[in-house]
């Protein structure tokens, strides 16, 4: 059966499907490095965290990497593989600690071959860097580990999951046709598709990082509070700010501004693409820093300000903000793993006449209890 997996600078969402049902696996993206001392391996064990030892030092990786930052207070020892929506350029164990996560969530293949679909982002508007470096790390990884593997874009796996309809002029509901954004914790991915097809993609390297960095900065106080209030819901909500307290402003400030400078951005783009659209375009959005209350509201009233080249059709939230890449990841495999299965029937046939048997290892069964793209 075949896997999907997001890959992100905070959290890794593994999907897959377990008795009928679509089942998810997240990890929190980070690794906490300590010296490794009598039975402290044992003890690892028996807690079954996840862990590595290489010399004298032990990395404890994903959410218990965490809670042995918080135990100990050792912040500078919790670290994280992935910076910006990449691997992390200052981080010499990035490659090790990010296969290490990946082998925990997605495990060995069923069968030699299964399909896996896995999220990279698009290279960042204006800046001079790239994604192949750690999209071809992502990919050896999962090889090696048996997998056929396909790489899609984060915000394309977000149109596969909710499937926003483009409606033309001549009343044609066109499947798969919309604009995605994904509000990440390293980046924001955009993508325009139709039909499925990916027109064109953007990245910005900010995202919920960011607004913490800048928050924290502008308030003189630690990121980790900026971000522990941002993410409680009963201590921060981007629809009713606090007015008189100095973190709301900042957080409001910010929030706005990254949705701002995202949208610009890809007014910018498009203008210069040439592209033409005239039919209107839904948005939808996901990710976790689209998870805060409000935040789609917010998304409407900036959406309001910018001059697009196309008219604007729906603005809605993915159902589930933390899980629809991984989601859409999922969906992208099967339906691989499906046109594969469709060809190595055909081809067995062909080969059978010939009383030839196939090489290549098990043929996976057809797959009905896939899930129907949603929307
Ligand atoms: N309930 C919440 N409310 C507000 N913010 C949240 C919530 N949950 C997560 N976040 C923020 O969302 C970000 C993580 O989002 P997400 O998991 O989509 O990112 P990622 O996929 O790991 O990163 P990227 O796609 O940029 O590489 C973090 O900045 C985190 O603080
Ligand atoms: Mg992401």
């Amino acid at each position: 059966m075949a896997k999907g997996i997001d890959i992100g600078t905070s959290f890794l969402v593994g999907a897959e499907i377990k008795d009928g049902k679509e089942v998810f696996t997240v990890e929190r993206d980070a690794f906490f490095s300590m010296p490794k001392e009598d039975f402290a391996e044992e003890m690892l064990d028996k807690s079954r965290a996840k862990y590595l030892t290489r010399g004298n030092t032990i990395y404890v990786v994903g959410e218990d990497a965490l809670k042995f930052a918080m135990l100990t207070g050792r912040q500078k020892d919790y670290r994280r593989p992935m910076a910006k929506g990449m691997l992390n350029p200052g981080e010499e164990e990035a490659i090790s600690m990010l296969e290490l996560l990946i082998r925990g969530i997605c495990g060995a293949p069923t069968y030699k071959g299964e399909v896996i679909a896995a999220t990279v982002p698009a290279s960042p508007l204006g800046e001079d860097t790239d994604t192949t470096f750690h999209r071809v790390v992502i990919e050896r990884c999962l090889r090696k580990m048996g997998y056929d593997v396909k790489i899609l874009n984060e915000a394309l796996g977000l149109i596969f999951t909710e499937n926003p309809q483009a409606k033309t002029s001549n009343g044609e509901v066109v499947p798969f046709s919309g604009v995605g954004i994904s509000f990440g914790a390293g980046m924001t991915n955009l993508v325009v598709a139709w039909r499925a097809q990916k027109l064109f993609e953007i990245s910005v390297s900010r995202g919920g990082d960011w607004i913490d960095e800048r928050v924290a900065q502008m308030r003189n106080q630690p990121q980790s509070k900026v971000t522990a209030i941002k993410e409680n819901p009963r201590k921060f909500r981007l629809d009713k700010p606090n007015p008189r307290d100095p973190i709301h402003l900042a957080l409001e400030i910010y929030y706005e501004e990254l949705i701002g400078h995202t949208l610009r951005q890809f007014a910018a783009f498009f203008q210069e693409s040439n592209s033409v659209l005239e039919d209107p375009l839904d948005f939808v959005i996901a990710g976790g820093t689209a998870a805060v209350p409000g935040f789609l509201g917010k998304f409407k009233e900036v959406l309001a300000t910018i001059e697009l080249p196309f008219p604007v059709g729906d603005v809605r939230m993915a159902k589930d903000p933390l899980k629809a890449v991984a989601a859409g990841a999922l969906v992208a495999a099967i339906s691989h793993e499906r046109k594969k299965f469709k060809q190595s029937e055909e081809g067995n046939k062909e080969l059978g006449k010939l009383g030839t048997v196939v090489a290549g290892g098990p043929v996976p069964p057809p797959i009905d209890s896939a899930p129907v793209p949603r929307g």
